[in-house]
């Protein structure tokens, strides 16, 4: 500290004096008081007698201060790597039975969607998703990704009807999963027609079904308008695989 206002007074006060040399004698009644000469200005002033200052600074040193304010928290170190696995629990006791099936019991699963806008195909493949609903048992198709899910498994009967778009490929699959099963293809032609497909599939719990449309290699699309709906898709349960579904 003391050290710091030394350095720093000392400039003004060599400022305060002509050029060293020429001023040497009128400078020397300038002489700083003593403790301030610890450090002479530069050049010219070699002969004065060297004036040790030692600072003590245990004097210097004051109480200890208060304990300051804590700082803000760090940030979080990197994440450990996953413990080992726990010993396996014990078993648990036996549910308790349920009620009673209904034999008679018949279950349904049918819709049937539409789609009033046309669509072209992508860099990739993409669902065919529907605007509209005839008929949707149970929300077994789901309206949102466009592929029925299979609540009831057995076998099923699926059918696509599209329109072709003038000029330009019709490049469509029905889908088990992510396996193509049937094809719906046009080529361009200056004529636009109406294409179908139908196939029947055998469906286990949780399967889906749904129409692909081809990627763009070669430009494809399907055609439908507002006033009428020119796409449909279409499925419903034949016969369960259990008996009474
Ligand atoms: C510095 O000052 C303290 C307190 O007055 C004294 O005890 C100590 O001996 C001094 N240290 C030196 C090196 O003079
Ligand atoms: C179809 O996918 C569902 C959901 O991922 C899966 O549970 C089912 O086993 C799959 N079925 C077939 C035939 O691959």
């Amino acid at each position: 500290m003391l050290g710091v206002l030394i350095l720093v007074s000392l400039p003004s006060l060599v400022a305060l004096v002509p050029p060293p040399v020429p001023c040497r004698h009128c400078c020397d009644h300038l002489e700083p008081e003593e403790g301030s000469a610890a450090q002479p200005p530069a050049g010219g002033f070699s002969h004065v007698p060297e004036v040790r200052t030692y600072i003590n600074m245990t004097i210097l040193k004051g109480d200890k201060g208060e304990r300051g304010d804590r700082g803000t928290p760090g940030k979080a170190g990197q994440e450990g790597p996953p413990g080992s696995s726990g010993p396996t629990g014990s078993k648990g006791t036996k549910g308790q039975a349920g009620l009673p099936g209904d034999p008679c019991k018949v279950h349904y699963s049918a819709f049937s969607v539409g789609r009033r806008k046309s669509l072209h195909s992508l860099e990739s493949y993409q669902a065919l998703v529907f605007d509209t609903v005839f008929v949707n048992l149970d929300d077994h198709f789901n309206m949102f990704n466009g592929k029925f899910l299979c609540h009831v498994p057995g076998i099923y009967f699926f059918n696509v009807n599209i329109h072709t778009w003038n000029f330009k490929e019709t490049y469509l699959h029905i889908m088990h999963n992510d396996t193509e099963q049937a094809i719906v293809y046009a080529q361009p032609s200056d004529r636009s027609i109406m294409q179908s497909q139908s196939v029947m599939l055998q469906l286990e719990l949780k399967d889906e079904v749904w129409v692909r449309l081809y990627k763009r290699e070669r430009e494809n699309a399907v055609y439908s308008d507002d006033v009428d709906v020119y796409i449909t898709f279409n499925g419903y349960l034949i016969k369960g695989s259990v008996e009474g579904n």
